[in-house]
């Protein structure tokens, strides 16, 4: 309990996604859910999101919106005012604040393609933002919690900023690392209009924004945040290495005392085919039935007649890290006569025009929903029988948690949160899924041809299903983990 008689712990959750408001991938989930769970362990957790084009509606339609701003908030950058108005939104029982400001906040897309003094503005706004909210209505969290890059400017600005560092002794602050892909590298001109000091870009000190000629600005969140944490304890481990570092190995490995791996959950309101309203027919442990007929209407939906092949699914974004290039080679000699494959998902257009290839090239086992697209999602995680996880690298990985409480068995890559989450069928008897090391297409064949081989046993499937279906993700545990992580912060001030 972290309620103590005049004391209640209270963390700003600021980022760019929170989903269902704003999302993109994974990291609008954990924005959407942790903050709720840590509700449960007694924390008064909120989230400070910019409302993208079409969030202020959404949050009106699915939620409880007070049309009547809260005030307007002002942030220095390139030497001049922004100011946008703040809107608080209560969302299925979370707490959001808005920050309305169309100048900055106007790309649906949310993530610019390139980098630059312009589309990086946006992001510091974010995140200065967050010092200015409880000018507006006295609710002052002892901890800013930041997530991946676009919000690391929060720690950073405590140390460095001419005027923000005032506040240092105010606030602790967590910076979770959800992908390290993206380290917001920039050209380090940019520094001086967001109101840094020339010290967080100095190279007589290897603790500042500084990486190889340019600025990191993931890097100033690592040196400088109270604690980090990456999002399952094995993706901890893989990016003190050089090759899951991506040059960010030294500075983790220096820093590595403050270092935690906290699992992600999911979230079962959303993800549960006893209650799903999406699919077509529920199911549970208990009544395995309808997952058949999800089966089914996820055959109609790809226009095919059931001949027996075994459903494969990828659901996720289409990018290198997902591995759908050699998932795409590793299908090939297997789609003729053995299984088909059905893809959701969004990407970059490279992606996009490889997959619609391949659905071109194979018609009656090959088909793409090219978007984010919720109830194909839904219906295809409950029909689906094995999901394809191929992944390059998975800081946690939400598909194969999803896949499991649908009793979708997932065939992935030990790395990261997949090494942590999935247990091999073949070597346990507690087996959730199948898992190979190497990334090579044909380390990945022989995993899937392991997972068919298991399927064409009914008792063992249905062992493998039972325990899959069993497996609890749910967000409990991992909010307790950062409830921890905070208490511990607090109590070595
Ligand atoms: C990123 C990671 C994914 C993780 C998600 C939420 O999208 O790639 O592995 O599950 O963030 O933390």
């Amino acid at each position: 309990m972290i309620t103590y008689k005049h004391f209640t712990l209270k963390v700003l959750h600021i980022a760019p996604e929170c989903s269902p408001l704003a999302k993109k991938g994974g990291l609008g989930d954990v924005i959407g859910t942790l903050p709720k769970a840590l509700k449960k362990q007694d924390i008064d957790a909120r989230v400070l999101l910019p409302a993208w084009p079409g969030v202020i509606e959404k949050a009106a339609k699915i939620g409880k919106l007070n049309k009547e701003p809260l005030g307007k908030i002002s942030v220095a950058l390139n030497w001049r005012a922004y100011t946008a108005s703040v809107l608080e939104a209560d969302i299925g029982g979370l707490h959001v604040y808005l920050l309305d400001q169309p100048e900055l906040f106007s790309d649906p897309n949310i993530y610019p393609e390139r980098l630059d003094q312009e589309t990086i503005l946006p992001f510091v706004f974010l995140s200065f933002a967050s010092f200015e909210l409880p000018k507006l209505n006295g609710w002052k969290p002892q901890f800013l919690h930041s997530h991946d890059w676009t919000t690391a400017p929060v720690s950073a600005a405590l140390r460095w900023h001419r005027y923000y560092s005032s506040f240092n002794e105010d606030y602790d602050t967590v910076f979770t690392i959800h992908n390290l892909a993206f380290q917001g590298i920039i050209n380090h001109s940019v520094l001086d209009g967001w109101g840094f000091c020339p010290d967080a870009y100095s190279n007589l000190d290897s603790d500042s924004m500084e990486f190889f000629g340019q600025l990191n600005v993931m890097k100033g969140a690592i040196t400088t945040s109270e604690a980090f944490t990456t999002v399952s304890p094995s993706y901890s481990w893989d990016i003190q290495t050089p090759n899951g570092g991506l040059g960010l190995d030294g500075v983790i490995v220096a820093n590595r005392d403050k270092l935690r791996g906290i699992i992600n959950g999911i979230d079962y309101d959303v993800w549960n085919p006893e209650t799903d309203c999406f699919i077509p027919s529920n199911y549970s442990l208990k009544n395995m039935s309808g997952k058949e007929e999800c089966r089914k209407a996820l055959l109609k939906e790809c226009g095919w007649k059931d001949d027996g092949r075994p459903l494969l699914i990828f659901v996720g974004r289409l990018t290198e890290q997902k591995g759908v290039d050699m998932m795409t080679q590793a299908l090939k000699s297997l789609l003729t006569k053995k299984v088909r494959c059905v893809i959701v998902g969004s990407g970059n257009d490279m992606y996009t025009r490889k997959i619609t290839e391949f659905e071109k090239e194979n018609p009656d086992s090959v088909h793409a929903t090219l978007e984010f697209n919720e109830d194909m999602a839904h219906l295809t995680y409950a029909g689906g029988d094995i999901l394809l996880m191929p992944s390059l690298f998975e800081p946690c990985g939400l598909s194969q948690l999803i896949a499991f409480a649908y009793g979708t068995i997932p065939v992935a890559r030990a790395t990261g949160g997949l090494a942590d989450t999935v247990i091999d069928a073949d070597g346990s008897t507690d087996g959730t899924g199948f898992l190979f090391t190497d990334y090579t297409p044909s380390e990945l064949k022989k995993a899937i041809e392991r997972a068919l081989e298991a399927k064409k046993d009914n008792e063992k499937w249905n062992s493998i299903v039972k325990n899959a279906m069993s497996a609890d993700f749910s967000w409990d545990n991992s909010a307790k983990a950062y409830a921890e992580l905070y208490r511990d912060i607090l109590t070595s001030d």
